[in-house]
């Protein structure tokens, strides 16, 4: 099971967009002194794969039963899959 950033829905992504790249570095600067660290998290959930190319991933990778399910519209998923070994 992985739990991870995830790709949200349509209907919030303006907001969320906003709240990423507007919001959550100048807070990582107020909290932390740090904002570049902050940019770099949001850029790098950006970069993350969808959920769909991630179950595909894990599948390739020679796990069976794979699923997804999102949390909070998407923000994030936990993908599950199942690998036998002997
Ligand atoms: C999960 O969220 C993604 C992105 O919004 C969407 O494309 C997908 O259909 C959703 N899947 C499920 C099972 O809810």
């Amino acid at each position: 099971m992985c739990l991870e950033f995830s790709k949200v829905n349509n209907i919030i992504k303006p907001f969320y967009d906003i709240y990423s790249f507007q919001i959550i570095p100048v807070l990582g600067q107020l909290l932390a002194s740090d904002y570049n660290s902050y940019k770099y998290l949001v850029e790098s959930i950006r970069m993350f794969p969808d959920q769909q190319k991630f179950a595909q991933m894990i599948r390739d990778a020679g796990f069976s039963d794979i699923s997804y399910e999102n949390l909070s519209l998407g923000i994030c998923s936990i993908h599950t899959g199942v690998k036998n070994s002997f």
